[in-house]
């Protein structure tokens, strides 16, 4: 028993199993020992490892933490510490990051990345490769954009009030000509487009048309690395003024959303849609 051994005893302490029993026994028996008093116990809804002497436990706790639930019920948010970065370096991080790991990896584990080297902390270890489903849309099907799925991923993990944040980001993402930010490591030009809309499919194919080239060109590898750039440096710019109380929205949802959302979303006349998206990408305006 020599690695975990404060923890084991600090359990084996609060359970009151005897420190000299504990100190005796090798790890695994002790380990066992203690998970067994545990259930024995009844944790209120603790989430206990049931077989310890399983290879795969090492040094993870015993007790899987509990989730806290805020006033309304609901899981409690509680954000991992933010410390103000540099969005041009955040960014070029995020064209080398996308160029290996794909688009939502290459927002996301960027700012993770960096938060390790100012912060260390949880993020030495926070697992970012998980990230990498968000190819494509998801796995290539064309839905969320993965730099979107990034940005508001890590918006989540390091904001107090991340709602804001992900709503100026995303409609950053629908309505601004991008990319807007040439990477450091950048090998060429990318022409910029506009979106208007949070799809990887719609997104790709508005830049085919402006740019003439095709969705499956080394332009458009390049193009959705600048794109992880410009994103990962939004986000960054808004965090960082959120931190500093400055925070404003320089892309609210327009009058337009705003007026379809009155009859459609939630309290309004009609109320059969949710959704901030740009609705008109989709269906034409009509007379009411
Ligand atoms: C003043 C309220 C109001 C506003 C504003 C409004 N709608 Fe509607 N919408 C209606 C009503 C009423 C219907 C008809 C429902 C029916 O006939 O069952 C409708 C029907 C629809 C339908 C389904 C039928 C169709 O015509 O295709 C869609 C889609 C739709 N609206 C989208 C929108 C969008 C997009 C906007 C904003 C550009 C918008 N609406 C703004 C009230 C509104
Ligand atoms: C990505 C495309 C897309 C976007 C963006 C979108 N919609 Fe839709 N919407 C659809 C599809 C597809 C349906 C289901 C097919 C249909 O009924 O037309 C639908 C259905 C609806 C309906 C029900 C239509 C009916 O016949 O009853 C309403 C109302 C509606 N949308 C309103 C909105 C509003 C308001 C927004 C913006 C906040 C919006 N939509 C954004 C694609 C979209």
């Amino acid at each position: 028993m020599k690695t975990n051994r404060k923890l084991v005893l600090a359990i084996a302490t609060a359970l009151g199993i005897g420190r000299e029993r504990v100190m005796t026994m090798d790890r695994r028996k002790a380990l066992a020992t203690i998970a067994g008093s545990i259930t024995a116990a009844g944790v209120a809804g603790a989430i206990v490892v049931k077989d310890v002497t399983a290879s795969q436990l090492k040094d993870t706790p015993l007790i899987r933490p509990e989730i806290k639930l805020n006033k309304k019920g609901k899981v409690h948010h509680d954000p991992l510490p933010y410390v103000k970065l540099d969005p041009d370096a955040v960014a070029d991080r995020a064209y080398k990051n996308k160029l290996i790991g794909d688009c939502m990896y290459g927002v996301f584990a960027s700012l993770v990345e960096e938060l390790a080297e100012q912060v260390g902390g949880p993020y030495m270890t926070y697992p970012t490769t998980v990230t990498r489903y968000g190819k494509g849309g998801v796995m290539g099907w064309g839905t969320t954009c993965g730099t979107v799925n990034g940005m508001a991923m890590a918006a989540y993990l390091v904001s107090p009030d991340p709602a804001p944040v992900i709503d100026e980001v995303i409609n950053y993402f629908q309505y601004a000509e991008l990319p807007d930010y040439k990477p450091k490591d950048a090998i060429m030009d990318i022409t910029p487009s506009v979106s208007e809309s949070t799809l990887c499919h719609v997104s790709v194919s508005e830049w085919c048309k402006a740019s003439g080239h095709k969705a499956f060109s080394k332009e458009r590898t390049q193009r959705c690395a600048h794109l992880a750039a410009s994103m990962a440096r939004k986000l960054v710019m808004a965090l960082n003024e959120q931190q500093a109380g400055t925070f404003k929205a320089v892309f609210p949802i327009p009058a337009e959303v705003k007026a379809c959302r009155a009859c459609h979303d939630k309290g309004g006349e009609l109320e059969n849609t949710r959704g901030k998206m740009s609705c008109t990408a989709c269906h034409d305006k009509h007379e009411v």
